[in-house]
């Protein structure tokens, strides 16, 4: 190996490498790597070297680096099987040609529209657990976030639109994603992803032909794809617009509904932060009111245990690029065709970074304390050109469950233990049972 480029990891395999370990527990692995060369190391994935990268400094080289040295398309080809050739999953031209359309789907007025609809799906969500009972957080907050994307991306008729096999088949399509395995091998997963992605096509490709003959009828999203210009000044065909519909729900609801399951799980592991989170609510939101975005920037600390949440259990973990022009990083040199991944096992639970980082504390982020400062020392949302536009849309979905829940609820931890479930897009907690009691005064 070229003595310039960063120092292997103890542990990999002869062939393999760390290909297995990166598999069945990558934190580890990148835990281990930071406590034996820092910042930066390298790991073995058969015959890829990867380059893994934490802290401020090394994570502001590789997001402000994609699209130049490093690209972002062929480091997510296996998810490129999955949603379609669209966005990052898409070569760079294509990508900016389609960035005024994401521009346009998170505009500062659809927002507004957006949170209405988080309103009414999580108060119905609300109404249908009844006065008392339990349930798996994990599980609902999966549901909870379906119900969501569907009315604030489709419309108010999306049950009826998108049919009731709509979310086992994209089920189908995240269980088959694999970094490792290449994506057209005939593999079940892969059969089952592929028929999975041609029933979805055609259930959009219904909602499109819908507004094509009836535009009159919606005013809603798709109909605003329809008719936005890309850069060049052409308008997408259809079949575009069903990948970044795809792409879409796909990057937005078991992200969210991840992290949405951990912050409520963790509020619950500690009662002294849902005290204050209570306390908040008890003097910001009145019975039956509810949020718009001036209310919800005022849950000022549930917007710091948001922001703990995705530091301490973040629903996307890494980050990946291929290395597409030599590249330094400090005093190493990152041949062409490396990958680099940028990581939170790492980069969240930096001592010098967080006091106390295993500590779930959400004061961290308040502007005394200011820790995490360097926007580029968290990792949850990504960063640079890239960074998650859906990331407002996220927050004020988990501020209005958060707010919602336990302003109307009182619930109590059953699992004496959960843990992360790592994906291969996005963790999310093992299940989280809980019991609950509607709470008499409101
Ligand atoms: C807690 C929930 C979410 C998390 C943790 C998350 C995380 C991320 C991360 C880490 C990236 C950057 C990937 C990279 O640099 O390799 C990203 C990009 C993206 N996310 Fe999210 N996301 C969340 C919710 C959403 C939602 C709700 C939507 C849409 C409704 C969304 C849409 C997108 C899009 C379109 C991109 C690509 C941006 C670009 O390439 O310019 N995300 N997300």
């Amino acid at each position: 190996m070229n003595p310039t480029t960063p120092p292997l990891v103890s542990g990999g395999l002869p062939v393999l490498g760390h290909a297995l370990e990166m598999m069945r527990s990558r934190e580890d692995l990148f835990r281990r790597g930071h406590a034996e060369h820092g910042d930066i190391f390298s790991i073995k994935l058969g015959p890829q070297y990867a380059a893994v990268v934490s802290g401020a400094e090394y994570n502001k080289i590789v997001y402000t680096q994609t699209d130049r040295s490093l690209n972002m398309q062929e480091a997510y080809t296996f998810l490129k099987a999955s949603i379609g050739e669209v966005l990052f999953t898409a070569n760079k031209e294509t990508y900016y040609n389609q960035r005024p359309v994401l521009q346009e789907v998170f505009r500062r007025e659809r927002m507004t529209q957006y949170v209405q609809a988080m309103n009414i799906e999580v108060q119905r969500w609300l109404d249908g657990l009844g006065q008392s009972g339990e349930m798996d957080v994990t599980a609902e907050m999966l549901r909870l976030t379906q119900f969501v994307a569907g009315r604030a991306l489709i419309g108010p008729d999306y049950e009826r639109e998108l049919g009731a096999e709509f979310w086992a088949l994209y089920g189908d399509i995240s269980r088959s994603l694999d970094p490792l395995l290449p994506p057209h091998w005939p593999l079940p997963k892969f059969k089952r992803r592929d028929r999975a992605k041609a029933a979805i096509r055609k259930v959009f490709q219904g909602l499109i032909d819908a507004r094509r003959q009836h535009p009159e009828r919606y005013d809603d999203l798709i109909t605003t794809l329809l008719q936005t210009p890309l850069k060049d000044g052409s308008f997408m065909d259809d079949s575009t617009i069903v990948s970044i519909f795809t792409g879409l729900l796909f990057a937005g609801h078991e992200t969210t509904a991840g992290q949405a399951a951990w912050l409520v799980t963790l509020l619950l592991q500690h009662p002294e932060t849902l005290s204050r989170v209570q306390a908040e609510l008890d003097a910001a939101l009145k019975a039956g009111e509810a949020l718009d975005q001036e209310k919800i920037n005022q849950l000022v600390y549930i917007s710091w245990a948001i922001d703990e949440t995705t530091r301490i259990r973040p629903s996307a973990d890494l980050q990946m690029r291929t290395v597409e022009e030599p590249l330094s990083m400090g005093s190493y040199q990152l041949p062409r065709g490396w990958r680099v991944i940028v990581n939170a096992a790492n980069s969240h639970f930096l001592p010098d970074v967080f006091t106390d980082p295993q500590r779930f504390d959400p004061l961290r982020w308040s502007p005394e304390r200011g820790e995490g400062k360097n926007p580029f020392s968290i990792v949850g949302f990504g960063g640079g050109v890239h960074k998650c536009t859906g990331m407002n849309f996220a927050k004020n979905e988990m501020a209005v469950i958060t707010a919602l829940l336990f302003q109307q609820f009182e619930l109590k931890l059953r699992s004496p233990e959960v843990h992360i479930v790592y994906g291969n897009g996005a963790n999310h907690p093992s299940p989280a049972w809980v019991t609950y009691y509607r709470k008499a005064a409101v």
